[in-house]
């Protein structure tokens, strides 16, 4: 599928203060000279502030790393992860549709999307709440078939169970991802035989699912303002200075 930028674009972006403190964390992670490597993480925080990548956002990007901007594009128009055009304001929706999620019945959860949402993947719904689209293996196959939803994963679904969580989302709900049957994980269906206290460890969800339910920003749009820097050697109040702007220092490249 070509991976192109959308015709209508915003006319600037700029991270907001506490993304930009975020960002500069991120960047002071590589010695100098390769602050380059930070691309996908920043590419990844204007996707989130923003809920898709845009053309703006990523010369921003390019800017702030001292990057040509047409490097900055070939990463964002490589990697699926990065959304290239206008989602749903509340979620957008990914079905595998790779093998397991196939022959489990991907295509009936795709079917129920353009029921419920559009005819087409990357359209949005006439209310601009959803979008969706199909993509390959996310790597939870044991599990199929599953959608991520946001940034978390909805597991062992049905046409129906879709339809429910896509309500609950429209309804300002967030259900609780991970599996949507019964299973703890990727136990069989009929139930541990065995190892099953270490299996569960106790809890009541597992490990990913209690992270997202902790985290809690399936599909929240992240301002930076309630996420931490992570970024200890710099002290919270005085981020590295960001390195010259593209302007400044060309790619040499
Ligand atoms: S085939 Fe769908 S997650 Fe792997």
């Amino acid at each position: 599928m070509l991976r192109r930028l959308h015709p209508i674009q915003p006319d600037s972006f700029a991270f907001t203060p506490e993304n930009l403190a975020w960002a500069q964390g991120q960047i002071s992670k590589y010695p100098e000279g390769r602050q380059a490597s930070a691309i996908i993480p920043l590419l990844w925080r204007a996707q989130e502030q923003h809920g898709w990548l845009t053309r703006p956002a990523i010369e921003h990007v390019a800017s702030m790393l001292g990057m040509a901007y047409i490097r900055a594009l070939e990463v964002a128009t490589f990697y699926f992860m990065f959304q290239l055009a206008p989602v749903g304001s509340v979620a957008h929706i990914q079905i595998c549709g790779t093998t397991s999620c196939m022959i489990c019945g991907a295509e009936a959860l795709i079917e129920t999307c353009q029921e419920l949402i559009a005819p087409k993947a990357h359209m949005l719904s006439v209310d601009g709440k959803f979008s969706w689209e199909e993509v390959e293996c996310l790597g939870a196959c044991t599990n199929a078939p599953m959608a991520q939803i946001g940034k978390d994963y909805y597991e062992d679904l049905t046409p129906t169970i879709l339809r429910e969580l896509i309500a609950k989302f429209s309804s300002g709900d967030v259900p609780r991802p991970g599996p949507q049957n019964g299973r703890f994980a990727s136990e069989p269906k009929s139930g541990l035989t065995s190892l099953e206290d270490f299996a569960t460890g106790g809890g009541q969800f597992n490990g990913s699912v209690s992270l997202a339910l902790a985290i809690g920003d399936t599909v929240k749009r992240i301002d930076g303002s309630e996420v931490p820097l992570l970024t200890p050697w710099l002290g919270k109040a005085s981020p590295k200075a960001a390195p010259k702007t593209a302007a400044q220092k060309p790619d040499a490249e």
